[in-house]
């Protein structure tokens, strides 16, 4: 099956007993069972069935279906949050003196939880600030359990090479964790490059309506499997009203993603011949420096680029104040634009020096293409342009 029917149909009928076209809302907290005897065959996995809802819970089951499917895994997992899901990732596999490498290129809040949370564990961080195949294998040790990537990554749409980096990950043994949001499965399936595990920040084009904030985690069985347990006990679950809406949400994905393939690149052909703009950061654009990896590894680039405005931080900040469609705000993936400028929202809690090394400058603008007209979307920013 293709993607576009996967989204409309996966997870909806085995457990739909009256075929509603709609699959039922779980809203509960607990099942009750008929008597003992049936309530430990389910606690002995003897019998399909249900007991409280941080352990199973059929609307969260129907996503997690759905997701698998789109991710082309065997096993998917919802979570209440991206960063509940990449730290559940992450932690199934660490331990107090594991050591893990990580891309320093990541989502702000995921560096934040590698370099304050981790250590705390006595886990070893490395940071890795090169795409350098040989670069990356010289900070894997012994103790080395997980390598990191994100890829495209937040805000500036580098492109990891998952195919050549996964062939170092399998032959030193280490689990490659990659946080594929940018892309989502519609435009890159990360396991079918050779990742182990994908993380996605649901919150953004799974969902796609800026409504929820959610996360995943696909996988083999076998790896989900761990996860789970540490979600089990964890309880970063999502719970089913919002499992629901993903779902429903899901139903439109092949075409929203249709679309912010079609904006984004006309949007970024637009910004890259206007003469107030310096550089566009868009991976479909020929000029980005990784555009034939791009092609090789994904279907579509998305919606998301980002751009730097002659005149330092003070045009930038002229340019996301004066917008009118595209909000002012983090976050990206919804059907409605948003921009803003990095240093004041997605790496706003990383150190000035290392957010300039990662090559963040002051005059960044990141825009989330939405799924409006690319006309109205090109003249809100052409106003917005000239009055920087
Ligand atoms: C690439 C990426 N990964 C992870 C996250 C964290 O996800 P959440 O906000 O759903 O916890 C974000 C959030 O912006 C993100 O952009």
């Amino acid at each position: 099956m293709k993607i576009e029917t996967i989204a409309v149909h996966a997870g909806n009928h085995p457990r739909n007993q009256l075929g509603s076209v709609s699959p039922p809302i779980y809203q509960t907290a607990t099942f009750t069972a008929p008597n003992t005897e049936e309530l430990m065959a389910i606690n002995r996995g003897e019998k399909q069935g249900f007991i409280y809802s941080r352990l199973r819970n059929p609307t969260i089951m129907a996503l997690e279906e759905k997701l698998a499917r789109l991710e082309g895994a065997e096993s998917a997992i919802a979570f209440s949050s991206g960063m509940a899901a990449t730290a559940a990732a992450v932690g199934t596999f660490l331990k107090a003196g594991d050591e893990i490498v990580s891309l320093a290129d990541v989502y702000g809040g995921t560096h934040h939880y590698f370099t304050t949370v981790l250590p705390r564990h006595g886990v070893r961080v490395h940071w890795c600030d090169s795409y350098d195949l040989a670069r990356i294998e010289s900070m894997i040790t012994e103790s080395t359990r997980v390598l990191f990537a994100e890829t495209p990554t937040n805000p500036l749409l580098r492109i990891v090479d998952l195919q050549a980096v996964s062939e170092v990950t399998r032959r030193r043994n280490v689990k490659l964790i990659v946080d594929g949001t940018l892309g989502s499965p519609f435009n890159q399936r990360p396991l079918e490059l050779g990742a182990d595990l994908v993380v996605h920040s649901a919150s953004k084009y799974l969902n796609g309506h800026s409504d929820l904030i959610v996360g995943v985690v696909a996988a083999t069985r076998t790896l989900t499997r761990a996860v789970r347990n540490l979600q089990f006990v964890s309880g970063s679950i999502l719970e089913p009203l919002g499992a629901w809406l993903v779902h429903r949400g899901l139903s439109t994905y092949a075409l929203r993603m249709r679309q912010h393939n079609e904006n984004g690149i006309a949007v970024a052909r637009y910004l890259e011949k206007h003469p107030k703009v310096q550089r566009v950061y868009y991976p479909g654009l020929e000029s980005h420096p990784q555009h034939d990896l791009a092609k090789r590894q994904m279907r579509g680039f998305g919606g998301l680029l980002s751009f730097e405005v002659r005149g330092g931080s003070e045009a930038a900040c002229k340019v996301v104040d004066h917008c009118q469609i595209c909000g002012l705000g983090p976050s990206l993936g919804g059907v409605e634009c948003l921009i803003s400028q990095p240093i004041t929202t997605s790496h706003y809690s990383v150190p000035d020096a290392t957010r300039r090394a990662l090559g963040i400058s002051d005059n960044l603008v990141r825009l989330s293409v939405g799924i409006e007209a690319a006309e109205d979307i090109i003249a809100d920013l052409a106003q917005a342009l000239e009055a920087a």
